[in-house]
């Protein structure tokens, strides 16, 4: 008798727990809820940038502003300095960014707050700007309309260069080591390559070195495929569509994987992305002190067609998440890559909490 209750008992708890199970995959489905908060983080991507529409009447911006217009001027100039730096550039490229960029240098000069290397910075590329774009004049074949807009295009950028030059000094400071290895100081994206070939070797020797970065729980999720033909690179840059013009001139690219089965917790999701990126950044340094250049290519695309063209050719199964992908090669003799600016610590530090600039 007993023993006929204990097992209803048993079946009955049992049964109890598949119950609960059932219902909270029903009711509180934990992807949904992880899914809702980041929709509501993300919802700030949305961020009213007024600078970037000219024809808006601009205010003085808030506190809260300004690191973001502090993200838009980095992305914008750092467009503009790419830009300059490869060989097809269109006749007075990057117009409409260099306004916005004007704008956002307006409102910044008035607040300073830590942001002069970033300002000086940003004049120093709109300078160089000029003065390629006057080389172009005289060494370019143009149409009498085209070099006409050029013309009075330069000259109008100058005279704002110098209304904002009037407004204080801008002097950029030279990157210190602080002390620490040269590595992370010297490292810089190379985007103009050497013919000179890449051994397996050589690969196989930075990939042991991005194992040992950190990866949570040890997981070490990813893989890398090594891409070295002219099609797969083809591929590759359909999707990694920053890489374009640079990165097919590069002996190999080298794509970057993460297993997504390696996290099943909706709240770990990102896990699997960090790992990688952690890795990857190994890599690079260590490509860095073999005397490689490497630059990191953004894969992230609307383009599923193609994203799916890629991954069919390539053979990637499905839970693979693309992270990234890395360009790299030997640099091209003679080619020394200028730092670009840093943000200023005093701008990313906290103390404690937030709020508790000091
Ligand atoms: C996630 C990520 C994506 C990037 N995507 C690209 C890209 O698509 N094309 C490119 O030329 N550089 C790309 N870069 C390189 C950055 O532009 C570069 O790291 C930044 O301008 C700082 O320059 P530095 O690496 O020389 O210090 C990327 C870097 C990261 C971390």
């Amino acid at each position: 008798m007993t023993r006929i209750s204990g097992l209803i008992g048993r079946v009955f708890r049992r049964g109890k727990k598949v119950f609960r199970e059932i219902l909270r995959l029903g009711v509180e489905d934990p992807w949904g809820e992880s899914y809702r908060r980041e929709r509501a983080l993300f919802s700030y991507t949305g961020w009213d940038r007024y600078w970037l529409d000219i024809n808006r009447p601009q205010h003085t911006p808030t506190l809260e502003d300004l690191d973001v217009m502090e993200f838009d001027l980095l992305r914008f100039v750092h467009a503009i300095d790419k830009g300059l730096q490869l060989p097809n550039r269109k006749v007075a490229f990057g117009r409409e960014k260099i306004r916005c960029i004007l704008t956002m240098l307006r409102h910044l000069i008035c607040f300073k707050n830590c942001r002069e290397q970033v300002i000086a910075w940003a004049v120093e590329v709109l300078r160089q700007y000029v003065e390629v774009l006057r080389n172009d004049l005289e060494t370019k074949e143009y149409s009498p309309t085209d070099r006409s807009e050029l013309v009075s295009w330069l000259n109008e950028l100058e005279r704002e260069l110098d209304s904002l030059l009037s407004m204080g000094e801008l002097k950029i400071e030279s990157p210190e080591s602080n002390g620490l290895s040269n590595v992370y100081y010297q490292r810089r994206s190379i985007r103009q390559w050497s013919k000179k070939p890449v051994e397996d070797a050589i690969l196989r020797q930075i990939v042991e070195a991005a194992v040992w970065a950190p990866s949570s729980c040890n997981r070490q999720p990813y893989k890398f495929i090594f891409i070295r033909s002219e099609h797969g690179k083809r591929l590759l840059l359909d999707v990694a569509t920053g890489g374009r013009g640079l990165a097919e001139h590069a002996p190999v690219i080298v794509l970057l994987l993460s297993d997504v089965r390696a996290y099943y917790a909706p709240s770990e999701r990102h896990l699997a992305y960090i790992d990688s990126a952690l890795a990857s950044q190994n890599l690079s340094l260590a490509a860095h002190e073999l005397g490689l250049g490497t630059v990191w290519l953004n894969c992230a695309t609307e383009d599923f067609v193609k994203e799916d063209r890629l991954r069919n050719e390539l053979s990637i199964p499905p839970w693979y998440a693309i992270v990234g992908a890395l360009a790299i090669g030997y640099p091209r003799e003679g080619f020394q890559a200028k730092p670009p600016v840093r943000r200023c610590v005093d701008n990313i530090i906290l103390h404690e909490r937030f709020g508790s600039l000091r």
